[in-house]
């Protein structure tokens, strides 16, 4: 079954035309111009498989052509994938009708960076390659990496530039994706974004909040705008809080970016992919799935895992912390949501979704807006005297070289 009958699409409308001409990734022309956000432990094969559906859908709804979006693996250390640990080799794994095949590596130094990108290069396990500059988590910036790395511009100069030049040998694009910086004193992403592109990125693409903020408040699309007028000769991507498709053709209004990374807003929503192609391509056609179209998703999501993982039962624990997005809004006892979160075989899920009433409507605003991680902001934790120079010290090349050791998602 199509996954825009699976979801129940909303009346189509009249088109009014594409509202961004293709987003090119060097040599990627990218039809409709949304990027799926790298997010670990929760973008993996399965999950952009489900996406990429979606996404297609839309692209039928929306009357266009060619490739369609950009959905990014979640993030692997270089330090990892170097070493081949079988967790990374399983994380660059792509599907076959995947393309462009995109894989996102975290590092914080240029030999790992450029060995992890040799190896994606050489053994062609890659079509582009994004970097990240904006894990916030303090295990990660109390040694100086993620969001706290830009802030040592040589480092961060050296990254880029030996990533951007493996990848040059088979012609494979870089791009960046960044916060504003460490917090509202120490911004990096304007110099960080201009340094990029000098290194020859192929684009570069800003959450709109800073280490210090986490996941709080509201994203700044106003840095994103200063971005845009700063960095011209490659394509700028906005991101940070689109919870609908509207709120993307917003934010391109808003800010003049070139497209938009979505993250959050599509947890327990792989259908926002087929509103965004649609919005982008200029109908008002949206997916509003009724209660058993929502649990179809949530049955076909597992059984991509399974696939992902060759084994039920970590497919079962995986999509427990992906029931209370499903169900959002939705008149679900806390019993049922409860016994799902739980859930540790396929025949459970059947028997659990099969309790679902199915014919129960999208409850509209309630299952919509805001949903996953947000917090509170903090002071960021950084290695001893990090802020006194921006140039990185011996002492902190040290500090630095822990960094990759122990790491998650951004
Ligand atoms: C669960 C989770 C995991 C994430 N993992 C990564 C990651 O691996 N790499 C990265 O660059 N950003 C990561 N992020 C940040 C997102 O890519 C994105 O920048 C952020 O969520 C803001 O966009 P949004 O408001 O659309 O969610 C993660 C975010 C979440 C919620």
């Amino acid at each position: 079954m199509s996954p825009a009958r699976r979801a129940g699409e909303a009346a189509s409308g009249e088109t009014t035309g594409a509202v961004l001409p293709p987003l090119r990734i060097g040599r990627h022309v990218i039809e409709s111009p949304v990027v799926l956000a790298p997010m670990a432990g929760i973008t993996n094969r399965a999950f952009r498989r489900l996406c990429r559906e979606y996404g297609n859908e839309g692209r039928v709804i929306g009357g266009a052509s060619g490739a369609t979006s950009l959905y990014v693996s979640e993030m692997i250390t270089s330090r990892a994938l170097v070493e081949r640990t079988p967790e990374s080799m399983r994380l660059i794994e792509h599907d076959p009708d995947e393309s462009p095949r995109s894989i996102q590596l975290y590092s914080v130094d240029p030999a790992t960076a450029r060995a992890a990108a040799r190896m994606l290069v050489t053994e062609d396990r890659a079509d582009h390659i994004d970097l990240n500059f904006g894990c916030p988590v303090p295990k990660v910036t109390r040694k100086g990496g993620g969001s706290a790395l830009p802030w040592k511009k040589d480092l961060f100069k050296a990254i880029v530039g030996a990533v951007v030049e493996e990848g040059g040998r088979r012609d494979i694009p870089v791009t960046v994706k960044m916060r504003k910086g460490i917090d509202d004193v120490h911004l990096t992403y304007l110099d960080a974004g201009l340094t990029a592109e000098a290194e020859g990125v192929a684009a570069v693409a800003l959450h709109g909040r800073t280490a210090a903020q986490a996941y709080s408040g509201t994203a700044d699309w106003t840095a994103i705008r200063m971005l845009k007028e700063t960095v011209t000769s490659i394509p700028v991507l906005g991101n940070g809080d689109i919870w609908s498709a509207e709120d993307a053709l917003r934010m391109v209004r808003e800010t003049g970016c070139d497209g938009v990374v979505v993250g959050r807003g599509c947890l327990g929503r792989p259908w926002l992919f087929t509103d965004l192609a649609a919005a982008f391509a200029g109908t008002p056609a949206r997916v509003t799935p009724t209660l058993g179209e929502v649990a179809d998703t949530l049955r076909t999501h597992t059984a991509y895992l399974c696939d992902f993982y060759g084994e039920e039962e970590r497919a079962c624990r995986d999509i427990r912390k992906h029931i209370a997005w499903y169900l959002k809004g939705f008149p679900a006892g806390s019993t049922i949501r409860n016994s799902l979160a739980l859930v540790d075989s396929m025949a459970a899920l059947e028997a659990l979704l099969a309790t679902l009433d199915p014919e129960v409507p999208w409850p509209g605003e309630a299952a919509e807006g805001q949903r996953g991680r947000a917090g509170s902001s903090r002071t960021v934790a950084l290695p001893d005297r990090w802020l006194e120079s921006r140039e990185l010290s011996e002492e902190h090349r040290r500090t630095i070289a822990e960094a990759e050791l122990s790491v998650s998602g951004g």
